[in-house]
């Protein structure tokens, strides 16, 4: 049995059914207003809004969404990362959050040819201090098959099946992705995420950045609807017999820290298969393409039934994990090209969305 059913499991024999009408009361706290970007796309009549609609739900570390469009040239959006919603610790080069913004460049394009438009991307007119790109609609797009799995899309952070991924699948996915199957580098995968991920966990400066982006439960997620949701049955037992602080996340010695870790431990385990991006070079432009590239694998794996995770602790440019950087380049890159994302693929259960802040709230100057 999981670790996660292990405690809902104690938790609902004991502690929390003890409590009276705790079940009832976690039956209320799906954070709806948080989740409400996700029905609202699609529902907007000019071309350009009805695209941003959908691309606000695209993938991003730590769902911190820093996009913010402008629209106040016609036919034109001037696309920006909102630099306050960096990572410095974990990111300090911003090149997650670059390929983050790819994800949603790509998936402005795939909704824009729904109403018949093409989008064209001009990246960094201005370099770094002004947006990421400024993207033109004009008409004549087709639309493009991949939209299908946009409202099924999901990072899939739980324990996957132990069935292999099926061959064709692979080959289906391999001109966006490099698909690992070998029973030697899935074992050297899941030694590395995982030594990786205790990396990031035991630095402090590290886990404090994701500590201070957890949102615990209902209010606080739909106080701020980005950054790493920690809501539903479980989660929200675990806060109600004081188990899910942020003081225990980052006390080491902590039974709450402990079974974050235990939780991580078993969910790294549970993969058959990753999924690799590299790229030639490393320049913004590169970063956007892997971006890019991972949305429209996202996708794809949506529309085989299949589950995709990133696991990119072992990727991160912070002088501690050096060395798990060095041997993820090792096992997963040609000499030169870097490794943009690694992802664990397999087949996971069915994945609640993940809210998002409206689309209202991330226009400049509206
Ligand atoms: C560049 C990039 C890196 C990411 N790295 C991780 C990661 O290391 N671990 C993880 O659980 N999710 C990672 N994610 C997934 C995000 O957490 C996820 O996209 C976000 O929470 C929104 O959820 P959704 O993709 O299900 O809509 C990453 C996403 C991107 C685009």
């Amino acid at each position: 049995m999981s670790t996660r059913r292990t405690f809902l499991r104690l938790l609902g024999g004991g502690v929390v059914l003890a409590a009276g009408s705790a079940g009832a009361f976690l039956a209320t706290r799906t954070p709806a207003k948080a989740l409400a970007p996700w029905d609202a796309a699609g529902g907007y009549e000019e071309p350009r809004m009805r695209a941003l609609s959908y691309a606000i739900l695209a993938p991003n570390p730590h769902n911190r969404q820093p996009w913010e469009a402008d629209l106040r040239e016609p036919g034109k959006i001037a696309i920006w990362r909102d630099k306050s919603r960096d990572l410095p610790e974990t990111d300090p080069y911003d090149r997650q959050l670059t390929i983050g913004m790819g994800c949603f460049l790509e998936l402005l394009a795939v909704a824009a040819g729904e109403t018949g438009h093409a989008v064209s991307f001009d990246l960094f007119p201005q370099g770094e201090e002004g947006p990421v790109a400024v993207a033109t609609f004009v008409e004549g797009g087709a639309g493009d098959p991949l939209f299908a799995h946009v409202m099924d899309r999901r990072s899939c952070k739980e324990p996957f099946e132990a069935r292999a991924v099926p061959a064709e699948a692979a080959s289906a996915l391999a001109s966006l992705a490099e698909v690992i199957m070998e029973a030697e580098r899935v074992a050297a995968l899941r030694k590395l995420t995982w030594d990786a991920w205790m990396v990031e966990v035991m630095t402090p400066r590290t886990f404090r950045e994701s500590v201070e982006l957890m949102r615990m439960g209902k209010a606080e997620i739909e106080a701020n609807p980005d950054g790493i949701d920690l809501g539903g049955p479980f989660f929200e037992s675990l806060q109600l017999v004081g188990m899910m602080t942020r003081e225990g996340q980052m006390d080491q010695t902590s039974q709450e820290f402990a079974i974050g870790v235990d939780i991580y431990r078993e969910m790294l385990a549970a993969t058959q298969a990753y999924a690799v991006v590299t790229t030639a070079g490393n320049s913004r432009a590169d970063q956007i393409a892997a971006g890019r590239r991972w949305l429209r694998l996202n996708l794809a794996t949506t529309g085989l039934g299949l589950a995709l995770h990133p696991v990119s602790q072992s990727l991160q440019e912070f002088p501690e994990m050096a060395p798990h950087y060095e041997a993820a380049h090792a096992l997963l890159a040609k000499p030169g090209e870097t490794v943009q994302m690694l992802g664990r693929l397999g087949y996971g259960p069915e994945t609640p969305r993940t809210p998002r802040w409206p689309l209202e709230t991330r226009l400049r100057d509206a």
